[in-house]
């Protein structure tokens, strides 16, 4: 499929979806939020892909935020729809059944560093920039940036970032654990290709219920996790991956996951 805001390359088992809007910093509106969620949706059910990388277009921005000049149009109740979509959006990726790696290319802000935190894996470009900056506008974050960035950072960092709009380059956000790796910008996606690379030479299945648990688990208490984190190991019996994987590390050879 073809989108106006959205471009998917494919290779081998990894997808790059680029959020294509250079010209705003790939800012986002309802539209370009709408194509978002289509891509990775047909991409979630993709049975070649096993692993996708987000990006920006260009070499700016990652997304500088929700679109500016698209809000500014709308009424309190459009503007919660705006928000309410936005977050349906970033939670159906958080929960995508297959590992989703940020690669931050520029300015990650509001909306963008939102996105960004919503993804499994952040990996910055040495010129990437984050902050949520909407206080500045008079707004505050919409697309679960209260929410993620508390749970990422500590709560004290998360306020000061939300309270300031200060900009954190990628050396503060690696400081704070708001990114996984910081690389030289023109390494970047072939970093990220890389990791992904490695991630999709694992067993498929056991990736995706390690996922679930984490991301389940953390809205646990912790024995009820591990009770989910047991039932879900013995879901990984049920698999043929795990027969084969469990036979080649005996037989001393790589083995060969196919995903059931
Ligand atoms: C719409 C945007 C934009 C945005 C940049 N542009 N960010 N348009 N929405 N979020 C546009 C600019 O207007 C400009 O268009 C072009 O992109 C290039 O940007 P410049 O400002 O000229 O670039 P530069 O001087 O390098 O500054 C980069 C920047 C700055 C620091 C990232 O653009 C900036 O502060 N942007 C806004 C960041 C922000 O406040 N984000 C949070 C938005 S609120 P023209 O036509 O002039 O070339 C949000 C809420 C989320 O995200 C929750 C919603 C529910």
């Amino acid at each position: 499929m073809v989108w106006k805001n959205i471009l998917v390359e494919t290779e081998d088992n990894l997808a790059l979806v680029i959020i294509n809007r250079p010209k705003l910093l790939n800012a986002l509106d309802t539209e370009t939020l709408g194509e978002l969620d289509e891509a990775m949706t047909e991409l979630a059910v993709n049975p070649a892909i096993r692993v996708i990388i987000l990006t920006g277009a260009g070499d700016k921005a990652f997304v500088a935020g929700a679109d500016i000049k698209f809000m500014q149009s709308l009424d309190p109740l459009q503007a919660r729809d705006f928000a309410r979509h936005g977050q349906q959006v970033f939670s159906r990726i958080e929960n995508l059944p297959k590992p989703v790696i940020a690669a931050v290319n520029g300015f990650a802000l509001g909306g963008g560093c939102e996105l960004a935190m919503a993804c499994d894996i952040r990996v910055a470009s040495e010129n990437a920039k984050f902050g949520q900056p909407e206080v500045n506008l008079g707004l505050m974050a919409g697309f679960g940036g209260t929410q993620r960035l508390t749970r990422l950072v500590n709560p004290g960092i998360a306020k000061e970032i939300l309270f300031t709009a200060d900009q954190y380059d990628a050396q503060a956000a690696l400081r704070i654990g708001l990114v996984n790796h910081v690389v030289p910008s023109g390494e970047l996606i072939d970093f990220c290709k890389k990791m992904a690379g490695r991630i999709a030479a694992k067993g498929p299945v056991a990736v995706r219920l390690s996922k679930e648990a984490v991301n389940e688990g953390l809205e646990m208490d912790m024995e009820k996790a591990f009770i989910h984190e047991a039932d879900l190991f013995a879901l990984t019996f049920t698999t043929a991956d795990h027969a084969e994987g469990i036979e080649a590390f005996l037989n001393k050879r790589k083995p060969a996951f196919k995903g059931n």
